[in-house]
């Protein structure tokens, strides 16, 4: 595992994005999976960007979404789906199948997940993970507790994923449970990225970093992925 930590979040967001530049340069069909949530915008943003000048081709690539909550209309603006969208997909010109998501609606979300796991498998693992960190130390929404050895799956949400997960939705909303891709998925990723901002991680990532891996501590397992890079800016990194 390597840390690296950048002024601010510009500056961390830019060197993300070189990094996924990076890697979809030397696999143009890249399997990439992107987490929602207000951390990886700035990447978002910068890849965009690239896209528009020709610095980047996402064309062979296929995009994975790292997970959703459960009774949630997708179309609702605090779904994950529509997040992505609204950050990231929208802005670029994207075939309907380079876009792979749980969809919550559908009948049985274990066959999503049986789905989703199938998908990653038959390319051999997904390429690039890109994910945030809850305060509690969660990855998606493999809260603590969570097996290191899960592929993707249907959780119970941690409380304080439930409160803080009010921030996404316009009202208050009753949130329950989740659909993830696992931790597992994260170990297996060629380049598994963990990105961190903002003085409000600070406390957990200190935890992390300084933890044995746990369970408890679902992000401990960067200690288990001597491959993963841990993505912070000074404020998330607190010293
Ligand atoms: C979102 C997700 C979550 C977030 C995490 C941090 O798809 O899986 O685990 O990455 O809760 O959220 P933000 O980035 O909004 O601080």
């Amino acid at each position: 595992m390597k840390v690296q930590v950048f002024e601010d979040y510009d500056s961390e967001s830019a060197a993300t994005a070189a990094i996924i530049g990076a890697a979809i340069a030397v696999k143009p069909n890249s399997l990439i999976c992107i987490a929602s949530g207000h951390t990886p915008v700035g990447v978002f943003r910068q890849l965009v960007k690239d896209v528009k000048a020709r610095v980047i081709d996402f064309s062979k690539c296929t995009f994975v979404s790292l997970d959703e909550w459960i009774g949630i209309d997708p179309l609702d603006s605090g779904s994950c789906l529509a997040m992505l969208k609204k950050d990231f997909f929208d802005h670029l010109a994207l075939r309907k199948d380079q876009v792979r998501y749980f969809n919550v609606t559908a009948p049985s979300l274990d066959e999503e997940c049986d789905k989703m796991n199938n998908l990653i498998k038959n390319h051999g693992g997904l390429d690039v993970m890109l994910v945030g960190i809850g305060t509690n130390g969660h990855i998606g929404m493999n809260e603590p507790g969570t097996s290191f050895n899960t592929y993707a799956h249907i959780g119970k949400l941690a409380e304080e994923t439930i409160l803080t997960g009010q921030k996404y939705f316009q009202k208050p909303t009753s949130l329950n449970d989740g659909i993830t891709l696992g931790l597992q998925h994260f170990k297996e990723a060629k380049v598994p990225i963990l990105m961190a901002s903002g003085e409000t991680k600070s406390s957990i990532i200190r935890k992390v970093i300084a933890s044995a891996p746990t369970a408890q501590i679902p992000a401990t397992i960067i200690h288990e992925t001597p491959q993963a890079l841990v993505i912070l800016d000074k404020a998330a990194n607190g010293i």
